[in-house]
């Protein structure tokens, strides 16, 4: 899976197109595509592209490349379409993987981090792997769509060095995340608004098979969480924590 082949612009766009006009017409659809085109121009713009360059100081501090300023353009338009990627803030996450820690402790667990697979579905350049091997995971899997950042990821995995690394079972996938057999393992599933509605309900009835075929505690990490909807109406998950930033949902075992 090293060299996935090159996702195509157009036929992306078109499959977005002949969803979006599925359910709202060929008009709506073709008003929200010259919609999403525009945003990409504005987007393209010199003040545009600095600004996203404000996402960097990880990147100095362990000398990867997880900005999100250092996107070409054709992956950027493709996020149009699927979602534009943008890494997670490093107190955000630790912050999130604190509550994780804490939902540990209150189900009295017997199990810790050491159990857990953390699993991050829309991994980009993989910095929440990076970020997550602080803690004692049993195995870091990151799943990335697009392939040139799958890439970066597999590049940026090779030259992390930190001294408070405590997992090095790291790994990222280029596959579409909505179609990954999860590993059989506890897991913490991280999500930062990588799907949109219809990729949500494919995941989250993955998880729901897989756990049917394999009971075990799932925490789910989602980082603004815009379609919490999808995760608390249905499905063996309950909230048990969250913020504006973030909801973490669970199936825990006492
Ligand atoms: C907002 S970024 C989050 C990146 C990373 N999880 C983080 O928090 O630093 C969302 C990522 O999801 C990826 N993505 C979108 N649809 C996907 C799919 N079906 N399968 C795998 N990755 C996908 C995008 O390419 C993008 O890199």
């Amino acid at each position: 899976m090293d060299s996935p082949s090159q996702i195509s612009v157009l036929e992306t766009a078109w499959q977005w197109w002949t969803y979006a006009a599925t359910y709202e017409g060929y008009f709506a659809a073709t008003r929200r595509l010259l919609g999403v085109l525009w945003e990409f121009a504005r987007d393209s713009t010199p003040d545009r592209l600095r600004a996203r360059f404000g996402d960097a100081e990880y990147d100095w501090d362990y000398r990867v490349n997880t900005t999100s300023g250092a996107v070409g353009w054709r992956d950027r338009l493709l996020g149009m379409f699927h979602s534009a990627y943008q890494p997670t803030e490093p107190a955000a996450f630790h912050e999130m993987i604190g509550a994780v820690q804490q939902g540990l402790d209150s189900g009295r667990e017997v199990l810790g981090f050491r159990d857990f697979t953390f699993i991050d579905l829309g991994s980009g350049k993989g910095r929440t792997l990076l970020m997550a091997s602080d803690y004692p995971f049993r195995r870091i899997v990151g799943v990335e769509l697009l392939p040139s950042l799958h890439k970066i990821a597999l590049q940026n995995l090779r030259q992390y060095k930190s001294e408070s690394q405590k997992c090095f079972a790291l790994e990222s996938i280029c596959a579409d995340a909505t179609e990954f057999p999860l590993p059989e393992d506890p897991l913490v599933i991280f999500l930062f608004n990588p799907f949109p509605e219809s990729g949500m309900r494919k995941v989250i009835s993955n998880l729901e098979q897989s756990l049917r075929a394999h009971p075990r505690p799932v925490y789910v990490l989602y980082h603004n969480p815009m379609l919490e909807h999808t995760l608390s109406e249905r499905g063996p998950l309950k909230k048990i924590a969250g913020t504006h930033q973030y909801s973490l949902f669970a199936k825990q075992f006492r």
